[in-house]
């Protein structure tokens, strides 16, 4: 069984939110899909969705609190209100344009561990660290896991290279199994692919050993484009 994932990213309205959802919902459940399914909506389009019973909706993002007077951010109590038990935590967006350390990033990660949240935490190096070689990448990846105890049975891991993100140059197939085959020699979780995943690269990505599924922005916007991919790893 393999997990597919969505990240809806800063797109959609609580509206197409709703109605991608449904349609999505639907052809799951039609088509007897059997793999996992992840939605990860804005925070503003998060949702009990009455829809959602083939497939787990998750929050892109939330702070380490169940509330408190933390300006702009959600926590717990706003989660707990739609049923919400899937959290993403590292993602290089978070990192490198948030601006989200590691120390922080472990600090969210105990809370919503401690929580009992299901994590799907994300690594990958930036284009230069990739440059400069695989010992090079393995050991940036490695220091995106200071502070995170691994030893945790909610956990998925997902390697998305930041050079890969949204750029339309997806990994080598090559380099996906080099890194995956690395990172579960160290940590025995499942560990997800992401960074320009397509409906044409998909099934190949995830056939590949060491690749639990897969975690998708771009390709996974459109609903017939995410059926698509649902259908392509079935
Ligand atoms: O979290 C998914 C992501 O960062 C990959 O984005 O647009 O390259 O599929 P994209």
């Amino acid at each position: 069984m393999k997990i597919i994932a969505s990240n809806f990213k800063t797109n959609h309205t609580r509206k197409s939110t709703a109605s991608f959802i449904e349609e999505i919902n639907g052809f799951l459940e039609e088509n007897k899909i059997e793999n996992e399914v992840i939605v990860f909506p804005t925070a503003t389009s998060l949702d009990s969705f009455s829809t959602a019973s083939n497939l787990t909706i998750g929050a892109q993002n939330a702070y380490a609190v169940d509330k408190g007077s933390f300006t702009g951010e959600i926590g717990t109590e706003q989660l707990d209100e739609f049923g919400i038990k899937t959290i993403l935590i590292g993602h290089s967006e978070r990192r490198h344009i948030l601006g989200e350390s590691q120390e922080n990033i472990a600090k969210k990660y105990e809370f919503y561990k401690s929580k009992g949240y299901k994590i799907v935490y994300c690594i990958g190096e930036p284009l230069e660290v990739k440059q400069s070689g695989l010992e090079k990448t393995l050991e940036y990846i490695y220091e995106q896991f200071v502070g995170i105890d691994t030893n945790y049975e909610n956990l998925i891991l997902a390697y998305e290279p930041v050079w890969a993100i949204g750029t339309g140059v997806t990994a080598t197939t090559d380099d996906i199994i080099k890194v995956h085959s690395a990172i579960k020699e160290k940590i025995d979780k499942p560990l997800l692919y992401g960074g320009s995943v397509k409906v044409e690269n998909v099934k190949e990505i995830c056939s590949l050993d060491g690749v639990d599924g897969a975690l998708i922005g771009t390709a996974s916007w459109n609903a017939n484009d995410f059926k698509q991919i649902l259908e392509n790893t079935k």
